[in-house]
């Protein structure tokens, strides 16, 4: 029988990069949320078939660079007892977003083998191993309202009421991750600056995300990352500035970029912003928050 996980995108109501580390790594502090916008994931056991066989209709590639089959490849080597597996991929969170398109495929692959293998491990053991197949990929497990420390491994739950309209949206090219962080080690040195200021405003944040208070959220959410994107993507800075024109109280970059979210109170308004987005020529939907599993 064919099981079938949605892979929900993620963005950040603030994200900061707060140390390098002796590995190449950086240290955040960010705030992550599970919107709906997903990629949906059909997975069917087979016995003829040796390891992942991955369809993704052409969408990307389905060799061993696929974060798919590094999620399986990191799941078997836990259990020891690797199983055929056909997976079929329906691609719509866009690449290279900042979304967290690829770490949610794996993340929905390493719950849908551990389903397949009858619960075998909780969630805190699959949050262990979504750690060694990327640093979003805890998350994308976890899912819901998160703030997340070291590379995204240390999670603490927020009880967020915050559930607006989301308009996504992205226009040009992906950004590649590792060169945004190479930006930002140019830009902020020890990044002893970003740290007082997540330190500073973090608190204030997540006590307006517990009470929905979206003024305090207007003026609270940051991306440190728009510091070194919005100078060389200025399609960025527009549509962020186009969000806040059709009506959104607060519009931000997420994860390294180049996608922006607006947040709306109301699903009309969210409608006709992602409308007037799409025929300017960017991609633009409308998404809301998903709470955690
Ligand atoms: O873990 P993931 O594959 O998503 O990371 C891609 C790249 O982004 C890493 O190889 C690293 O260069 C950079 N990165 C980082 N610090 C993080 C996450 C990613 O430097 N916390």
């Amino acid at each position: 029988m064919a099981l079938t996980k949605k892979a929900y995108a993620k963005i950040n109501w603030m994200l900061d990069v707060v140390g390098r580390r002796a590995d190449g790594y950086h240290n955040l502090v960010t705030v992550m949320q599970s919107v709906s916008l997903c990629d949906t994931l059909t997975f069917e056991r087979r016995d003829d078939v040796a390891g992942i066989l991955l369809d993704t209709g052409g969408a990307l590639p389905a060799d061993d660079s696929n974060l798919i089959c590094r999620a399986a490849r990191a799941y078997f080597k836990e259990t020891g007892k690797p199983f055929g597996v056909q997976v079929s991929l329906e691609k719509k969170i866009p690449m290279q977003a900042g979304m967290g398109g690829g770490s949610a495929d794996a993340a929905a692959t390493l719950l849908a083998l551990n389903e397949m293998e009858g619960g075998r491990f909780s969630l805190k053991e699959l949050c262990r191993v979504a750690a060694t197949v990327g640093a979003d990929v805890p998350f994308c497990v976890a899912g819901g309202t998160k703030i997340c420390r070291g590379i995204g491994e240390k999670m603490e739950t927020v009880d967020s009421c915050f559930s607006p309209y989301l308009v996504v949206a992205m226009a040009g090219e992906g950004v590649s991750t590792p060169q945004a962080f190479r930006a930002m080690d140019e830009k902020f040195g020890d990044f002893s600056l970003p740290e007082r200021e997540a330190a500073k405003r973090l608190p204030a944040i997540k006590s307006a995300l517990e009470q929905g208070d979206v003024n305090a959220l207007s003026t609270l959410l940051y991306n440190r990352f728009e510091d070194v994107i919005l100078p060389v993507r200025p399609r960025v800075e527009e549509l962020k500035q186009q969000l806040l024109s059709l009506g959104a109280n607060v519009a931000l970059m997420s994860g390294s970029g180049p996608s922006v979210f607006g947040v709306f109170g109301d699903a009309k308004e969210a409608e006709r912003a992602a409308e007037a987005l799409c025929a300017g020529g960017a991609f633009a939907t409308v998404c809301q928050t998903v709470s955690a599993g």
